[in-house]
């Protein structure tokens, strides 16, 4: 298919890969077309493809390994089990952040015609789709699983996208971000959610069943992976920068754990099915919060500025 792009995200993964810390150009080359959080109007699809000119997608990320393993032979390339996936805009495929790009249809997800150019939300959403979908997966490990409470560390797109979810679950809600005004503790409120700030101590009194961890930040994964409740559940979404060395009882952590049956596991990327529980969350949350999570749109030709963080940014986009 061919797409022209209307909107791209930024995220924290796209300035890693700009600072060189992460990040691999397709083999043989020294450049690597950014993009991995899309939005385009389809100009063109084979017949059979169930999209038509004219319809919103937003792009799948990842592709398969090509042994392929046999997470990848099953369409759950999100488990890889060889490490040889590919990922467009950040590892061995360009990225969508170009006027057109192309794509074969079926790594393109249909975005509803209503949600315009908030379906570039889609691709983070996916990610928090699939951190959701894998928690109740391992809660089912009993039979009473029954969670009332759900903690979300980190306020940003990630997060909040992950507390949207949360709160349609009809969860009671808590939300840490270091951010103490502004637009993040007003998103969070107005999800019906609590939020908390300061001093990681606050959250030593919430005993979540689930635990969403988006910060990636050290200090608050050491606090945050005894403090669920028992037989709670921590996902690990945020993809940490190595080199910080934290002193950790590791005894007194794993007797914690095993004694209450706790379960900590990690989460990255999605697949299809993925996408499409993220476009259902989308399509059931309020259109006008969901809109506030873009704070900012910046055209193509000023892209420099969408790389700058700015005091009260949430998720910043690139329009073309
Ligand atoms: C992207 C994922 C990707 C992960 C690891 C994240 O920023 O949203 O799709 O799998 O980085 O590369």
């Amino acid at each position: 298919m061919l797409v022209r792009t209307r909107t791209i995200g930024v995220c924290g993964t796209d300035i890693e890969i700009i600072d060189g810390r992460y990040g691999w150009p397709p083999p043989g080359r020294d450049r690597l077309v950014l993009g991995h959080e899309s939005l385009g109007e389809v100009i063109d699809a084979p017949a059979d493809s169930g999209l038509r000119a004219g319809d919103l997608v937003a792009a799948i990320v990842r592709r398969p390994d090509p042994v392929p393993c046999r997470f990848c032979a099953a369409g759950e390339w999100d488990m890889c089990a060889n490490g040889r996936y590919t990922e467009r805009g950040i590892k061995e495929r360009d990225g969508y952040a170009s006027d057109r790009f192309r794509i074969e249809p079926g790594f393109a997800v249909k975005v509803d015609a209503a949600l315009g150019d908030l379906g570039v939300l889609l691709e983070p959403a996916s990610v928090v789709a699939k951190a959701w979908d894998h928690t109740e997966k391992i809660g089912r490990r009993s039979r009473s699983w029954a969670p009332k409470r759900a903690l979300i560390t980190g306020a940003g797109p990630i997060g909040l996208l992950a507390a949207l979810i949360g709160a349609q679950q009809g969860l009671d809600v808590h939300v840490y971000d270091h951010a103490t005004s502004g637009a993040k503790p007003r998103l969070v409120r107005d999800l019906g959610a609590t939020y908390h700030n300061g001093d990681v101590t606050v959250l030593d009194t919430l005993a979540p069943d689930v635990i969403v961890e988006c910060t990636g930040a050290p200090q608050v994964i050491a606090r945050v992976l005894t403090r669920s409740a028992a037989s709670g559940i921590t996902c690990l979404a945020g993809v940490s920068s190595g080199g910080y060395k934290i002193d950790i009882d590791l005894g007194s952590l794993n007797r914690e754990l095993v004694l209450e049956n706790d379960a900590i596991f990690g989460s990255v990327n999605a697949n299809r099915a993925h996408y499409e529980l993220g476009a259902r969350a989308l399509a059931r949350a309020d259109q006008d919060w969901l809109s506030r999570l873009i704070s900012r749109r910046v055209p193509i030709d000023r892209w420099q500025d969408a790389l700058h963080r700015e005091p009260d940014d949430v998720k910043v986009v690139i329009t073309f």
